[in-house]
């Protein structure tokens, strides 16, 4: 409908019968966002909301998918009966997802995938814009073995949520250093969600069964690793830098690097959510007719608090934390 206007404004201008200005077009963008379940995902969502704006060209329709892929599938078939000019999906879940990219692509609409990844072939979305988990996981993994310097570990993991990108590829990444140390046993993985709620909760089960057993705690992102800090207080367990606990976090978002700051969290690797601008310059290139990348890896580092020193992750003082985006 909106493209048989345009048409018709488009031919009225050219026979004359008509002398007033037209805006520029605008660019219509849907974005399918997975929901509001930690502080990185506010951030992602701030920093698209502030980038797609009507001064930048753009119209931005935002559906919070509250972490249920059913939701995000059924948003992005409303966008595709919206006729939006560009798709953009950061998908709750990896797998599930060729019917409707199939859908798409029949609707001739590009489809940008952001923050996380999908199982489906890549010849069915225009362009993906990420982290790399792998290597986040792989950074965790190869700081604590910096750290333990071949002392045992008794490991409890905290993941994110089940089937999402982000869970598969820190596990993936944390198990491919995890595989070369004998001397670390995993005790326990349970997921908690990506939320504070779901981090104390895991850890306060954890804490019932291995009380005195861990010595490490791996949370997937800041918000489990409140969550567990609150359960390891409340039972009395003391962790950070000088604590009987390591704990490592995932994210580096305000918050969580300023308990890094604090020594709470003793490493805390990145997971950068200022995307949008990336996914905007992609969707002017794709716009101009210009080559484009197939995908886009947003670059991430790790912290790791005052007083250690590592190859792995940079330590942290208070101009680097003062100087943070978000
Ligand atoms: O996909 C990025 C992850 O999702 C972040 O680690 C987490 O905080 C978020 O919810």
């Amino acid at each position: 409908m909106k493209k048989m206007l345009a048409v018709l404004v488009a031919l009225i201008m050219a026979l004359g019968l008509c002398s007033f200005a037209v805006a520029e077009d605008v660019i219509t963008v849907g974005f399918a966002q997975v929901g509001h379940e930690s502080d990185w995902r506010a951030a992602n969502t701030n920093d698209y909301q502030s980038t797609f704006t009507a001064e930048n060209g753009f119209e931005l329709s935002f559906v919070d998918a509250d972490n249920d892929h059913a939701v995000q599938l059924e948003a992005v078939r409303t966008f595709i009966q919206q006729e939006m000019d560009y798709i953009v999906v950061c998908p709750v879940q990896e797998a599930g997802w060729e019917t409707v990219l199939g859908e798409a692509q029949e609707a001739g609409i590009p489809v940008i995938i952001a923050d996380r990844s999908v199982s489906a072939d890549p010849s069915l979305y225009t362009s993906q814009v990420c982290t790399n988990m792998v290597l986040e996981g792989e950074a965790a993994g190869n700081w604590l073995a910096e750290n333990l310097a071949g002392t045992e570990a008794n490991i409890l993991v905290i993941e994110g949520s089940v089937g999402a990108s982000a869970t598969l590829g820190r596990t993936e990444g944390f198990n491919n250093i995890a595989k070369d140390h004998a001397e670390w046993k995993v005790l326990d993985v349970q997921s908690g969600d990506f939320t504070q709620a779901g981090g104390q909760e895991v850890m306060e089960s954890f804490i019932k069964t291995y009380n005195g057993q861990f010595n490490v705690v791996v949370c997937q992102n800041d918000n489990e690793a409140y969550g567990a800090m609150d359960a390891m207080d409340a039972a009395g367990i003391t962790y950070g830098v000088g604590g009987d606990v390591i704990l490592i976090s995932y994210d580096a978002t305000h918050d969580g690097l300023k308990y890094t700051l604090d020594g709470k969290i003793n490493c805390n690797v990145e997971c950068n959510p200022m995307q949008a601008t990336t996914v905007m310059e992609l969707i002017k290139k794709i716009q101009a007719g210009e080559a484009y990348d197939a995908m886009t890896v947003v670059p991430d580092q790790a912290f790791c608090a005052p007083g250690i020193t590592s190859a792995y992750a940079t330590t942290l003082t208070e101009e680097i934390w003062a100087a943070r985006p978000y």
